[in-house]
């Protein structure tokens, strides 16, 4: 099951609001269902929201080829697409990669460009989780029982994840021997998606809800952590789901590794530190309802923000596509990523 592909002239995104019960697609040439579909959270995770991002600008390139203005328009499609999700910055990081094409092309080969930029990206992905995956087994050398967090596996990128990478390879070199999967409130990433996926691939995996991390690390039942990333700035400081940060300072008062995994599309050399990266802030009732069933009064006052930033310090190491970095600073990371 793929998370997203593009065929017959159309993006088919597996919709994830609907997992674990249905596996259906949104089947669409519209790049405006591409970002409804970005911000409803059908298609998240923020390697594949760049993927999707990326066929995105594609098709506005379509929908507006032969008209005046062209450029233009294709250039508000992206803003538009840019602005469905702000925190993770895979997404602007596609954006901005389709835009610098324009400029070197006349106006009838820009279709034919955006779709194989879109298809490389796609395909990229996917080599990079690997890689990661490979990175990730050289920190261990007795089975692990890893904990993680939301779903950063082949269901939030092209194909066989970040953190869930990390998790198959290891799997596959019997360096794996059970993982506790949170289940990610408000929205349960980690009981729908990665449960599903990782029991779908006969992973051993054991659902908790978020408030059992603590016990189960003072039981020893946990090993490392590993976890994704929406945007990695300049000194290490991480952005990723919500909650995030309490396994981070848990790990720390347990003295357990916590690990990133991240391609080098995720890091924003841009900013300084994690002060400076935007917080997305969601809908109050995916906290006031679960899965649609009100669970607080109606109208109950809501805080609602879908990340929060893990500063370097706490960070272990961070696996890339490009290695490993550890000790997690500014120096590190610009040569492993910037300079490679
Ligand atoms: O709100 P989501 O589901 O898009 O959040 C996803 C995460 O926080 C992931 O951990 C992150 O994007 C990395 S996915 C490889």
């Amino acid at each position: 099951m793929k998370t997203l592909y593009f065929a017959d002239q159309a993006l088919h995104i597996l919709d994830q609001t609907k997992l674990p019960s249905e596996e259906t697609y949104i089947v669409t040439s519209e790049y405006r269902d591409v970002c409804r579909a970005i911000k409803i959270l059908a298609v998240r995770g923020a390697p594949a929201i760049g993927v999707a991002a990326a066929y995105a600008v594609y098709l506005a390139s379509v929908e507006y080829a032969g008209q005046t203005e062209y450029r233009k328009k294709i250039k508000e499609a992206a803003e538009e697409i840019r602005a469905t999700r702000p925190t993770a910055v895979n997404l602007s990081w596609a954006v901005d990669k389709a835009l610098s094409l324009l400029d070197g092309l006349n106006d009838e080969e820009i279709p034919q460009e955006l779709l194989a930029l879109a298809d490389d990206i796609l395909e990229e992905d996917m080599a990079m989780n690997q890689r990661i995956g490979e990175y990730g087994c050289t920190l261990f050398n007795k089975p692990q029982k890893m904990l993680t967090h939301c779903n950063a596996g082949a269901l939030a990128t092209a194909g066989y994840g970040t953190a869930l990478g990390v998790v198959r390879s290891a799997h596959k070199k019997g360096l794996l021997s059970m993982v506790y999967a949170d289940e990610t409130r408000p929205l349960l990433q980690g009981s729908r998606l990665t449960v599903y996926e990782l029991m779908s691939d006969d992973i051993p995996v054991t659902l908790i809800t978020d408030n059992m991390a603590a016990y189960h690390m003072a039981k020893g039942l946990v090993d490392c952590i590993v976890v994704g990333a929406d945007r990695i700035v300049a000194n290490g400081d991480t952005a990723n789901k919500i909650g995030t940060y309490n396994l981070a300072i848990l790990a720390k008062y347990h003295r357990i590794p916590f690990y990133v995994a991240a391609p080098y599309s995720t890091f924003d050399l841009s900013l300084s530190e994690g002060t400076q990266i935007e917080i997305e802030q969601r809908d109050p009732d995916e906290v006031r309802m679960v899965q649609g069933m009100l669970v607080s009064p109606e109208h109950a006052t809501v805080s609602n923000p879908a990340f929060d930033v893990t500063p370097a310090g706490l960070i272990t190491a961070i696996i890339t596509d490009r290695g490993i970095i550890q000790p997690v600073n500014e120096e590190m990371i610009r040569k492993l990523v910037h300079e490679s």
